[in-house]
């Protein structure tokens, strides 16, 4: 059975790998359902007892059947996505929340949600306005929070706060339990709050460990990949890039990048899972088998940074 970790904080005992469902096919017609469906399946009977969504990937549509007469579906941690308030909606609206709550719960068939990911989002994207923005609407947050917990439809409240800043702020909110963030060997800003965090007793989920599959063992030059892939934009360049000195760099990741990348964000103490996109039951059989077993390594953690703080200079 799968490794878990509890989530600092929390009764929350996690599978080190959270399924993602965000490339799932959002249309009936797409030849691809029954694969990500099966996909899910495997990935529940691998032991992944954490399930990450959000209405706005537009899939739960997909996962519903599954869930609906699964005999584990008692067991499972949902951690859902709630924008409130979304980009234009100015204010926080208590109502609108629990509406995203009360929707996950029917799709998802369950009676409670683990984890409520909750976001704000303004424009500008930006720290000031939403660290100024934050100290307007938390108080109300958290009584909305408290409210939805004593209904007994959420149990726990964490936070993706974007940016560094914000996440710093985000901690001081009452009833906040975690910081759920991209972490990865390219995107490694948040590693000073993850560790504020855990210093708090507030546990950390890694988003997209693979950097959405630069960080694999598949393809290792990106002037190699067929143009029609994802991958291939002019975008990823740079990612491909870094990738490459980091395969140079340490040794672990030269052999096996996809093994290392899954691990990487594990060799935090704090890490509880890291959530991964996966869409066919051969990757939820390796990367359920890559994640296994790891140990704290602050040495390879430093040494990746450097790497992340050098490359990020240099870009200026
Ligand atoms: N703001 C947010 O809350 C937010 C934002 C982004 C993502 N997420 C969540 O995080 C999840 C993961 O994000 P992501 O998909 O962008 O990033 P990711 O997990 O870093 O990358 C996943 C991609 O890597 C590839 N992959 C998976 N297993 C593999 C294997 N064994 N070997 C080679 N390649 C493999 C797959 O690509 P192919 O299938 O194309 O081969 C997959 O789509 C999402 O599903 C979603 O739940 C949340």
């Amino acid at each position: 059975m799968m490794d878990r970790r509890r989530l600092a904080g929390t009764d929350l005992d996690m599978s080190v790998i959270s399924y993602g469902p965000m490339r799932a096919p959002q249309s009936r017609d797409d030849p691809a359902v029954a694969q990500h469906q099966h996909a899910l399946l495997a990935a529940i009977d691998r032991g992944v007892n954490v399930i990450h969504s959000s209405y706005e990937y537009g899939v739960r549509w997909l996962m519903t059947p599954v869930l609906r007469s699964h005999p584990k579906r008692h067991d499972l941690l949902h951690v859902i996505k709630a924008p409130v308030p979304d980009w234009d909606d100015g204010g926080f609206d208590p109502a609108k929340l629990e509406a995203i709550i009360d929707d996950a719960l029917r799709e998802l068939c369950t009676d409670r949600i683990a984890l409520v990911q909750w976001m704000w989002r303004c424009r500008p994207h930006e720290e000031a306005p939403r660290v100024s923005l934050l100290a307007d609407i938390g108080e109300a947050v958290t009584a909305c929070f408290a409210r939805l917990r004593t209904a007994g439809k959420v149990a726990h409240m964490g936070c993706f706060p974007y940016f560094p800043r914000s996440a710093e702020a985000a901690l001081d909110m009452p009833g906040n339990r975690a910081l759920i963030a991209y972490y990865n060997p390219i995107e490694m800003e948040m590693l000073p709050v993850i560790r504020a965090a855990a210093a708090r007793d507030q546990g950390f989920m890694a988003i997209r460990p693979l950097y959405e599959g630069v960080l694999t063992s598949r393809y290792s030059d990106h002037a190699a990949l067929p143009a029609d892939h994802r991958l291939a934009k002019p975008k990823y360049a740079a990612c491909f890039d870094h990738r490459a000195r980091l395969a140079a760099l340490v040794p672990e990741a030269g052999q096996d990048m996809t093994r290392f990348a899954i691990r990487f964000p594990l060799l935090l103490d704090s890490c509880a899972s890291v959530i991964v996109g996966l869409n066919s039951e051969a990757q939820v059989a390796e990367i359920c088998d890559h994640a296994q077993g790891v140990a704290p390594d602050a040495a390879t953690i430093a040494r990746v940074k450097q790497l992340h703080d050098d490359i990020t200079q240099a870009e200026g």
